[in-house]
């Protein structure tokens, strides 16, 4: 069941940002007898509540892990059905995203993507440029290792001093350049590892980690999420009621 709306008002902190590893798509249909692919599907099927749900709650940035750069190792088969399925969801859900007033954004190297889809994704970021209400980024073919390459060859090529690499320079680096960092990081389906995710901007994110399969994470999943995050005290590194940002 889905939980009312008026039940976002009640949160005592909401996360500027959460970021989400959606884990777990191929063992949901494992263990249903279905292709690997129906998992990814299934996981498909669930984002629009999640993108709602962010909505709803008053979540400014939505960061989404979908294809990572390590994630070409897998068969070709399932390498172009994630392929499809990024082009069946813009088709899909391009106009009402549009309309909720929802940005696009991609992280990582669109280069390597079919130029038809490529296509798609720049699309999709041109028409929804002007919107604010969420910044959906889809990370795809992301990796924080290749992102942290890219940066530092960027920098070199723009001939910057070392005297003038700062924290906040690099961060202008990154793909994730003018966006706050993640305050919350959700991972599903139990795994306690980072995967090469945001690895730079993690630095102070709280995590989630929920047994969930990605498929069956839904908008009262997700609003447990928001719920725990609102009783961690942050510190980053100092201690408490120092004027911690949160
Ligand atoms: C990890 O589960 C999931 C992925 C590698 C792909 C995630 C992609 C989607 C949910 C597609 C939707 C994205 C967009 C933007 C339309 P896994 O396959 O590693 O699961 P497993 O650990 O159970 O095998």
């Amino acid at each position: 069941m889905l939980l009312p709306l008026a039940m976002s008002n009640n949160f005592s902190k909401i996360p500027q940002h959460i970021a989400i590893i959606m884990d777990g798509n191929g063992r949901w249909a494992e263990a249903r007898g279905l292709p690997r692919l129906e998992g990814h599907k299934a996981g498909t099927e669930n984002l629009r509540q999640i993108i709602q749900g962010c909505v709803d709650a008053g979540v400014k940035y939505l960061t989404i892990y979908a294809f990572s750069t390590e994630n070409w190792g897998r068969p070709r088969e399932e390498v172009e059905g994630l392929i499809s399925i990024l082009e069946l969801f813009l088709d899909r859900e391009l106009d009402e995203l549009c309309a909720e007033g929802v940005k696009i954004c991609h992280l990582g190297r669109l280069e390597a993507m079919p130029l038809k889809v490529r296509r798609k994704v720049e699309h999709s970021m041109e028409i929804t440029c002007s919107n604010s209400r969420l910044i959906l980024s889809v990370a795809w073919n992301y990796g924080g290792r290749d992102e942290i390459v890219y940066a530092i060859q960027k920098m070199i090529r723009e001939n910057v001093q070392p005297q003038d690499v700062t924290e906040e320079l690099v961060g202008q680096y990154l793909f994730t350049k003018d966006m706050p960092d993640p305050d919350l990081i959700i991972r599903t389906s139990g795994e306690m590892r980072i995967s090469n995710f945001l690895i730079w901007q993690a630095a102070y994110a709280e995590w989630y980690i929920t047994p969930t399969f990605w498929p069956d994470f839904n908008k009262e999943e997700l609003f447990k999420a928001i719920a725990s995050y609102g009783q961690r005290d942050r510190r980053f590194g100092k201690i408490s009621g120092l004027n911690n940002e949160d």
